[in-house]
C-alpha cells in the first residue's frame, strides 16, 4: 500500500510517500519560481482538498499488453496564497498500487497570465540508502551513454527514468509522464540522497514559457519489490491522456530491414559516390528480401540530397523532397507496394530545425503521395547543438530536451498524423508515454543502440542490454535495432564487434519491446544462417500480454510475451558478462494444452568472447507444468517460441 501526504511547513508545501507503512520519500518540497512575477513557492494555505477514485480498463491499439487497468485514488488540493496576490495553485496526486504521479495545475486567474518558469522546486527525498543506475544529463551526448551504477550519493546530474534500489531491496523509478509543451525534467542531487527537478533551459535561459491555465507533466515514482515489477507497471501510460487520433488502424506494427548497417560498418556511404548505399538496385534487393521473409518495411538512409560532406554539421543542406539521382524513389515505392512491402522514409535533420520545419509539410506530402506510411527521423547534433534561426536571422542553440524541442517533436507527430504517417524518432526527447495519446509515435531511440557496437568507442558492454529493460525501456519502446548475425565483422571493422552470443541477439526481440523491430544485419548474413533467422521471422511485435519471470537490474532478465494475433508465447532471456543457469516455470501457458517449444539457446561451448556462435536449436514438447532450465553463456541469451499443438 502506498500513501501520499501533502502538507505545509511554514506555509511551504511538501509531500511525502509511505510504502507499507514505512516512509520511503521524506518531506520533499513543491513549488514553481517565475521571472518578473512573484514565485509560487510558499505563503500558502490549503484552501480546499478533495479525493476521488478511478478504475477502468482501456485497450492499446498496439503495445506490449492489450488491456491495461487504470486504477487510482486522486487527491486534488488547492493551495492559495494567504497574502499578496492571493493566487492559487492546484496540486494533484494520483496514487496507484505501483506508484504515484503528481502535477501542478495553474488555473487562469487575474493575477496569473503569461509566466516564465525559471525553476521547478520539486524534490524527491529518498530515505533508505540506495543504489542508482543512471546516465548524465546536459552533457555533450543526449542520452547515448553507458549506464553507471553507483550509490545514489555519487549521482550528480542525471536523466530520468532514474532507477534506484534501496538497501531493503525496494525498486524505485523516478520519471515523468505526458511531457507536452514543457521542459524535460532532469534531476540534480543535493545533500545526501535528495534529488531536485532541474528543467532543461531554453536558449535564453528560461525553463518554460506558458500561459495559465496550464499544467505541468506528471512527476512519477514507480515502486516495486522486484526489478521486473517496474517493467510491468503501466503507470506512465495510465497518466497520459487517451488516444486523440481516433482510428489509428493505419499504424502498423511490424518488422523491417534496411540500408543502414552497411553505413555503420563503413562499407557504404550515406552521401553520393561509388560507395553510395541508397541505390535503386540495392534497394530492390532489400525489397525482395523483405517480401520473401515476411518483413513489412524497408528503411533506406542516405536517399536524399544533403549527405555529402560533413552531414553531421550541415543540417541546413538536407533536401527532404529531392532524392539522389541513383535512387528512383517512385519506382521503388511502387515496386515495394506491389510486393506487400513499404519503403520507410528517413529524415535526418542533423538538428537543423529551421531547415526541417520549412520543408516539413512538403516533405510529408511528398512521402504520403508515394505511399510511404512511416518515417524514421533523426536529430544528430551534440547536446545543446540543435539550431534554429529566428526571424532576425539570429541562430539559437537548443537542447534536445528543452521546451523548444518538445514542441518541435510534437509538431512532427501532429503533422505526420494528418497524413497517416507513423514516426520513429532517433535522437529524440525521452519518451513519457505519449504513444497512448499519439499512437503514431511508434518508437524512439534515446539510448545507446546497436550502432555503438559498429563504432566501438567503446561498444556497448555485455550488461548494457541487461540494464536497458529496467531503465530506458520504462519510458517506452526503443528502436534498438537488434539481430546482428555477423558478430565479428572482421573484414569491415576488425577492432570492433558485437559483445554478445548469437542467441542473445535473438533474445533482444522479446526483451526490448518495440512495435517496430529491425532485423539490422545485411541480407547476406541472414542467408547463411537460415535456421537461426527463422526466429526473427516468427517473432511478432504486437503483444496481448507481457510477464517478467525473473531479473535483476544489470544482471539478467527473462520476459515472456503472448502474441496478440495467435496463441503463441515467446520468451527472451539474457544475461550480462556472467554465465548463469536458472529454472523457470511455464505456468503462464494455458493449462491442458501441449505446446511445441522451439528453443534457440547458447550451445554448451558458447561464450561471448571466444565462441559466440555456438548455438543449440531444438524442439521440445512442453505444458504449463514443465520446468525449463535456461542455460545462458557469458553475455548469452535464449529465445523460445511456444506454439500450441492441435
Ligand atoms: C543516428 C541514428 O541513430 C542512426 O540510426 C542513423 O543511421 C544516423 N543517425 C544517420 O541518420
Ligand atoms: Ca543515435
Amino acid at each position: 500500500m502506498i500513501t501520499v501526504t501533502l502538507g505545509l511547513e511554514n506555509k511551504t508545501p511538501y509531500y511525502q510517500v509511505d510504502h507499507r507503512g514505512k516512509n520511503i520519500i521524506g518531506k520533499s518540497r513543491l513549488g514553481l519560481r517565475f521571472k518578473d512575477v512573484p514565485h509560487l513557492d510558499g505563503g500558502f494555505a490549503i484552501s480546499s482538498s478533495e479525493t476521488s477514485s478511478f478504475d477502468n480498463i482501456w485497450t492499446q491499439p498496439w503495445g506490449e499488453k492489450k488491456d491495461i487497468r487504470n486504477h487510482y485514488n486522486e487527491l486534488r488540493a488547492i493551495l492559495t496564497e494567504t497574502d499578496g496576490l492571493k493566487r492559487s495553485m492546484v496540486v494533484v496526486f494520483r496514487v496507484y498500487d505501483d506508484g504515484i504521479g503528481f502535477r501542478y495545475e495553474l488555473p487562469k486567474q487575474e493575477s496569473l497570465g503569461d509566466v516564465q518558469i525559471i525553476d521547478e522546486l520539486t524534490e524527491f527525498q529518498i530515505n533508505d540508502p540506495a543504489t542508482a543506475w543512471w546516465i548524465p544529463a546536459r552533457e555533450w551526448n543526449r542520452y547515448e551513454y553507458l549506464y553507471d551504477k553507483t550509490p545514489l550519493t555519487e549521482v550528480s546530474h542525471v536523466h530520468t527514468p532514474l532507477t534506484l534500489r534501496t538497501e531493503a531491496g525496494l525498486h524505485i523509478s523516478i520519471h515523468e509522464a505526458a511531457l507536452v509543451d514543457y521542459a524535460g525534467m532532469t534531476l540534480k542531487r543535493g545533500r545526501g540522497q535528495s534529488l531536485k527537478a532541474d528543467l532543461t533551459p531554453l536558449s535564453d535561459g528560461i525553463k518554460v514559457k506558458a500561459t495559465a491555465p496550464f499544467h505541468t507533466p506528471w512527476r512519477t515514482l514507480q515502486i516495486s519489490d522486484t526489478a521486473g515489477g517496474l517493467i510491468t507497471s503501466y503507470l506512465i501510460l495510465n497518466l497520459n491522456e487517451p488516444n486523440k487520433q481516433g482510428d489509428v488502424s493505419w499504424v502498423t506494427p511490424g518488422k523491417y530491414v534496411g540500408i543502414w548497417w552497411e553505413m555503420h560498418l563503413g562499407v557504404a556511404s550515406w552521401g553520393s559516390g561509388v560507395k553510395h548505399g541508397a541505390t535503386t538496385e540495392r534497394t530492390k534487393t532489400y525489397i525482395d528480401f523483405a517480401a520473401d521473409h515476411g518483413f513489412n518495411g524497408v528503411l533506406v538512409e542516405g536517399w536524399n540530397i544533403g549527405w555529402d560532406g560533413d552531414w553531421f554539421s550541415n543540417g541546413d543542406f538536407f533536401r527532404f523532397t529531392e532524392a539522389y539521382p541513383d535512387f528512383d524513389i517512385k519506382v521503388l515505392s511502387d515496386y515495394a507496394q506491389s510486393k506487400g512491402v513499404r519503403l520507410i522514409g528517413h529524415h535526418e535533420t542533423s538538428g537543423g530545425i529551421s531547415n526541417y520545419e520549412q520543408q516539413l509539410s512538403d516533405a510529408l506530402d511528398y512521402y504520403q503521395k508515394l505511399g510511404i506510411t512511416s518515417i524514421k527521423t533523426g536529430y544528430v547534433a551534440d547536446g545543446g547543438g540543435i539550431t534554429f534561426t529566428d526571424e532576425n536571422g539570429k541562430t539559437h542553440y537548443e537542447w534536445h530536451d528543452s521546451q523548444f524541442m518538445v514542441r518541435h517533436y510534437q509538431k512532427v507527430i501532429d503533422e505526420a498524423a494528418k497524413r497517416k504517417i507513423a514516426i520513429n524518432t532517433h535522437e529524440p526527447i525521452k519518451d513519457t508515454g505519449l504513444r497512448r495519446t499519439y499512437p503514431n509515435w511508434v518508437s524512439r531511440e534515446g539510448a545507446r543502440g546497436q550502432e555503438y557496437n559498429a563504432w566501438g568507442e567503446p561498444g556497448n558492454s555485455p550488461e548494457h542490454t541487461a540494464i536497458l529493460p529496467f531503465t530506458r525501456m520504462l519510458a517506452g519502446p526503443m528502436d534498438f535495432t537488434p539481430g546482428i548475425f555477423d558478430l565479428l565483422f572482421e573484414k569491415e571493422k576488425p577492432n570492433n564487434r558485437i559483445p554478445t552470443t548469437l542467441a542473445k541477439q535473438l533474445a533482444l526481440y522479446v526483451v526490448l519491446y518495440s512495435p517496430i523491430q529491425m532485423a539490422a544485419d545485411l541480407p547476406e548474413n541472414y542467408q547463411v544462417r537460415p535456421k537461426t533467422f527463422q526466429f526473427i521471422k516468427d517473432v511478432p511485435t504486437d503483444w496481448e500480454n507481457t510477464l517478467v519471470l525473473n531479473g535483476e537490474v544489470g544482471d539478467f532478465v527473462t520476459i515472456v510475451r503472448k502474441d496478440r494475433h495467435s496463441d503463441d508465447w515467446f520468451l527472451g532471456s539474457l544475461t550480462n558478462e556472467k554465465a548463469r543457469k536458472f529454472e523457470i516455470s511455464l505456468d503462464f501457458l494455458s493449462a491442458d494444452t501441449t505446446y511445441m517449444a522451439q528453443i534457440y539457446g547458447d550451445g554448451p561451448k558458447a561464450d561471448f568472447e571466444n565462441n559466440p556462435y555456438d548455438m543449440v536449436i531444438e524442439e521440445k514438447q512442453v505444458t504449463a507444468k514443465t520446468k525449463l532450465v535456461i542455460d545462458l553463456a557469458t553475455s548469452g541469451g535464449q529465445a523460445i517460441r511456444f506454439t500450441p499443438l492441435k
